[in-house]
């Protein structure tokens, strides 16, 4: 029997209805909240309440329906009304030049304009509208046939229950793509971590799963969003002839297109249009995997129709693949700088993010174990953007599958392997016995932040230390010993060896913090090269130091030989330790330098061949945020990170990249991210432009 529902009752639950998806609209389509979480939620609440008091007021486009329904056992399969067709890929500027010249042939244009879109990298869902309201959403499943998910797409919150025409048409079906935003994905992952379920590998992955539970209320807690690209079936309306007036009207019915949609002239527009993509992507919220390319007019697209299931008037201009899975062939163990080895992956080459890799980093021995790596094994290798090569995960195990030890001896000089207890990293003991740590000491030695010796490059020093013309770094001193042996090299000549020697010799005049930076020291980064240098104001200084420094070390050795709290107690805050963030750890790592007799020799040998600096003007203006560090993160308005880290630095703070609990602020511009999530959970006082403003302003005054 149905129920009496009073006329007023009816009427409010429509309000809230509407009002509530406006809310929803602002909040999900147009991110501009217009009111509070906790309005919307009263007003929410309020239609529940009157939704169970009456039974029969609940409509399939309530809001309400947004939490999502019991579980279903299955999914019906539902045949679509016009087929999901899917798009023909190509992968580079030749083949998107072919599909032009074969469009512009079929339609018998001179030139063709499309519709550019990103291609978003999710997974296909129809919604079907009939007289406005949202009655069925299906998956895209083989094309012909899919799956009735109705009740987990009413849980997607950018997407309208009801569209806001006056007059919709009878029917109308939209199609786009669910995904789930990277920022989205991170804090889904972290949850699931946290509730013991395994979580995600990609946000595609997160957004199928998502989608296809078979407990809608799942899908409701799974922060989705759908984005618009194209029509269905449509009956009872006259559709613009042109596809990117189509996405306008789908902006109108407010549902979210991406910001990025354009219409473009020829095969020019869409190069121009898809490097610009290419180049934003790495940015963007939304993970997208290329760009489509739809011809905009009608009568070309019918011109042009369908081969098998692909229209012949779009394709996928496909980004390089920044993941893929290959053999790990073996592992080689690569020495450093510091004689660190880092575990190097040998793969069978494949081509990932648009170059071919053979090879890819293992991070070090604790990543292998947790990653639980052997070789033999099907590994993901991933690329992104210009960072180097990592092997992610692995795939399949392989066959006979060898776990991957640590060698004993280096394999470069076989001096011993050593890993420090608690540390990832392990060692070759040889020091500059090695040359492989040799090379790379050179190779810091002569780099930009260090003596800036233009000429000598990595790929130069290598060579010269293969042909046994370099060897410590006073030999780069000598080279002009060996000018007749340059001159014939290859690729050289009179005029690059002439300029190769003269960047040498004015290296040779250089400062002390920049010398004490191209040492190489274990631990000593720019930052603390300048401090030391600051702190010490001589070579010798920091020399003596470094002896009374390992003297002291043994004296509160010997006298608390087994109670490390108490010999730090004694250590703290005298000489080494009393330089900005030299704790006991770094401290030993520069005396062990500064009292090793063979950096002694290679400091000896540079300044014998001339290297020299001028006496460091030990800085004595007052300096009220001394002993404060900050890191800057995210972008400034009114100025660059760079010039606000000077103007810090002129106070007396430090400025280092990291956040530790050592950090006294974080500076969190405009979308600044993990560096200031990092800080909220480490509880370092966060301060905004506004707040960094301030402080400046009230300390720069000071002392002129
Ligand atoms: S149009 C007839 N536009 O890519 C054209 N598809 O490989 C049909 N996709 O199943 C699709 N972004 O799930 C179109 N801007 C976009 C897209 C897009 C992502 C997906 C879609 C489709 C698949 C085809």
């Amino acid at each position: 029997m149905a129920e009496e529902i009073p006329e007023q009752v009816r009427e409010r639950a429509r309000e809230l209805a509407a009002s509530l998806g406006a809310l929803s609209r602002a909040y999900y389509v147009d991110d501009d909240p217009t009111v509070s979480d906790a309005e919307y939620d009263r007003q929410f609440r309020a239609l529940v309440d009157l939704e169970a008091d009456y039974p029969g007021l609940v409509t399939a486009d309530s809001p309400t329906q947004r939490v999502g329904a019991p579980p279903a056992e299955y999914f019906d399969s539902v045949e679509h009304a016009i087929p999901m067709l899917s798009l023909a890929n190509c992968f580079d500027d030749d083949e998107l030049a072919e599909f032009d010249r074969r469009a512009r042939e079929g339609a018998g244009r001179d030139r063709l304009a499309y519709c550019a879109e990103p291609k978003f990298d999710g997974t296909a869902l129809n919604l079907r509208y009939e007289d406005g309201v949202l009655v069925r959403a299906t998956t895209r499943g083989d094309g012909l046939t899919g799956e009735d998910i109705t009740a987990n797409a009413r849980t997607i919150r950018n997407l309208p229950l009801r569209l806001p025409a006056e007059r919709p048409p009878g029917v109308i079906e939209i199609r786009g793509e669910v995904v789930l935003a990277r920022s989205r994905f991170n804090e889904l992952n972290a949850r699931l971590e946290r509730e013991g379920t395994k979580p995600f590998v990609n946000p595609r992955n997160a957004a199928a799963g998502s989608l296809r539970q078979l407990d809608s209320r799942v899908t409701a807690t799974r922060p989705l969003a759908f984005m618009g690209y194209g029509i269905g079936q449509a009956v009872g309306i006259e559709l613009p002839d042109s596809l990117h007036a189509q996405l306008q009207l789908l902006a109108d019915w407010q549902f979210s297109i991406s910001p990025y949609v354009d219409r473009v002239e020829g095969l020019a527009g869409c190069r121009e249009y898809y490097d610009a993509m290419a180049a934003r992507r790495a940015e963007l919220d939304v993970e997208i995997d290329g760009c489509v390319f739809k011809v905009d007019d009608r009568a070309s697209r019918d011109e042009l129709g369908f081969v098998a299931r692909a229209p012949r008037w779009a394709i996928a201009r496909k980004f390089p693949a920044e993941e893929t899975t290959t053999r790990l062939n073996a592992v080689e163990f690569q020495v450093g700088r510091t004689g660190a080895l880092t575990p190097v992956a040998k793969l069978e080459p494949v081509f990932v993010g648009g170059v071919t890799v053979s090879n890819a980093t293992l991070h070090n021995m604790d990543e292998i174990a947790r990653k639980d790596v052997r070789v033999g094994d099907t590994v993901v290798v991933r690329r992104a953007g210009d960072v180097i090569p990592e092997v992610k995960e692995v795939a399949e195990r392989g066959a006979d599958a060898q776990p991957i030890a640590l060698p004993s001896a280096c394999p470069v000089c076989g001096s011993a392997v050593e890993r420090v207890e608690g540390e990832a990293v392990a060692r070759c003991t040889g020091g500059l016995v090695c040359a492989a740590q040799r090379r790379e000491s050179l190779k810091h030695f002569a780099s930009r932040n260090a003596l800036d010796i233009e000429g000598l490059g990595d790929r130069q020093i290598e060579a010269f230390v293969a042909e046994g013309l370099l060897e410590t770094p006073a030999d780069v001193f000598g080279l002009h010993a060996h000018r007749a042996a340059l001159v014939e090299r290859d690729g050289y000549g009179e005029k690059s060896v002439a300029n190769l020697l003269a960047s040498i010799e004015s290296a040779k005049d250089t400062t002390l913090e920049r010398f004490i930076f191209a040492l190489g020291i274990r631990e000593v980064g720019q930052t603390m090269a300048r401090d030391l240098a600051q702190h010490f104001a001589t070579l010798d200084a920091l020399r003596a130091e470094a002896s009374a420094y390992l003297e002291r070390e043994g004296q509160a050795l010997a006298q608390h030989p087994d109670n490390k709290a108490a010999r730090e107690r004694l250590m703290t805050a005298e000489g080494l330790q009393a330089v900005p963030g030299v704790g006991s750890r770094v401290a030993h790592c520069i005396a062990d330098f500064f009292t090793e007799s063979r950096n002694l020799s290679v400091i000896d040998a540079l300044i014998a061949v001339g290297v020299h600096w001028p006496v460091v003007d030990v800085d004595d203006t007052p300096q009220p945020l001394a002993g404060t560090t900050f890191v800057l993160t995210g972008s400034l308005e009114t100025m660059t990170r760079e010039q606000a880290g000077e103007r810090l630095e002129a106070l007396g703070a430090r400025v280092t990249g990291s956040v530790s609990r050592k950090t006294d602020y974080v500076v969190a511009g405009e979308s600044a991210g993990s560096k200031r999530d990092k800080a909220e959970k480490l509880g370092v006082a966060i301060l905004d432009e506004p707040g960094l403003a301030a402080l400046l302003a009230e300390h720069e005054g000071q002392g002129s």
